[in-house]
């Protein structure tokens, strides 16, 4: 199975946050109580004192501290109250700490991340001022899927920002939780709808001769695949996977991939392209977005 999303009802969420919490913030107000795409029931914090957990009661969210006494008591503990509040979906936002791969691997897939970076580039700590350092003249944020590694698994969205002269860390980082603000909802929202999976054994079989090349491709240009299948699927057309991922999917093909890039980012150049394909492509894939977009 590619993906366990739609679940055809609302997901539940958990949220770890170790500390500010402006991201859970962001979260709790996209998916509030009721939400049809789904709603956080649960925080949880390493840190007592974190204003994440505020944050949660202040909106009537459970939110519970865990004090740290060490991974593996941290992690027992974390699993038993997701498990008992029938969690689908965790979500790290600012969470300090590295989970063991016995925790990650059976939420593989259903366990994401934000990072203040254009990952693969500048994992770990102190990433605005290594981006001044560097000169880079770009930077942004991605929310991936977790796994074992620090900040290494399958990127689901990014998000893209100028670097500009005279910017220090402080500005840096301030326009990038902004950015964040509107990303990690987006990318949940892409998640839950099943328009957004991490790659598995399951593509093989699916793609291919084609699976080589999607192998090929460098990490931050795979969810854009992966999310033209995800709507070549929901349109019927598996069959045409291969032929997808190869450019020989005629139009059909070519609405997958601008609707592809659409629900990441708008473009109205794409949507124009878009909007020149015949009807009977050109209107699944702009329902799809519709849904992404309407959807509050
Ligand atoms: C964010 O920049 C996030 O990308 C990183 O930690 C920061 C958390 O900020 N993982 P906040 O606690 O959500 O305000």
């Amino acid at each position: 199975m590619l993906t366990p999303f739609p679940l055809g009802r609302p997901a539940r969420m958990a949220v770890l946050a170790s500390g500010r919490g402006s991201n859970l913030e962001a979260l709790l107000e996209a998916f509030p109580p009721g939400h049809p795409l789904g709603e956080v029931v649960l925080v949880l914090s390493d840190n007592p004192s974190a204003q994440a957990l505020e944050r949660a009661r202040r909106r009537g969210v459970e939110a519970l501290a865990l004090p740290w006494r060490g991974r593996r008591a941290f992690e027992a503990e974390a699993l038993a109250h997701l498990e008992a509040r029938g969690v689908d979906l965790v979500l790290l936002a600012g969470f300090m700490r590295l989970l063991s791969p016995g925790f990650v691997e059976p939420w593989y897939g259903r366990l994401l991340n934000i990072h203040p970076s254009l990952l693969p580039a500048y994992p770990g700590l102190h990433v605005h001022r290594r981006v001044l350092e560097a000169g880079e003249r770009e930077t942004g944020s991605t929310v991936h899927f977790v796994d074992q590694g620090m900040d290494t698994g399958p990127i689901l969205l990014q998000g893209r920002l100028p670097v500009l002269p005279g910017d220090t860390p402080e500005t840096l980082e301030r326009r990038v939780l902004f950015l964040e603000h509107r990303l990690y909802p987006r990318a949940v929202r892409l998640l839950l709808l099943g328009l957004a999976f991490p790659p598995s054994p399951a593509l093989k079989p699916l793609l291919g001769e084609a699976f080589p090349l999607f192998q090929a491709l460098p990490p931050r240009e795979k969810p854009l695949y992966l999310r033209a299948l995800a709507l070549l699927r929901r349109w019927g057309q598996e069959a045409l996977a291969p032929a997808l991922f190869l450019g020989r999917a005629g139009e059909i093909g070519r609405a997958a991939f601008l609707a592809a890039h659409l629900l990441a980012e708008d473009h109205p150049a794409l949507r124009q392209e878009l909007k020149e394909l015949p009807l009977e492509v050109r209107a699944p894939a702009e329902a799809e977005l519709g849904r992404v977009e309407s959807s509050p």
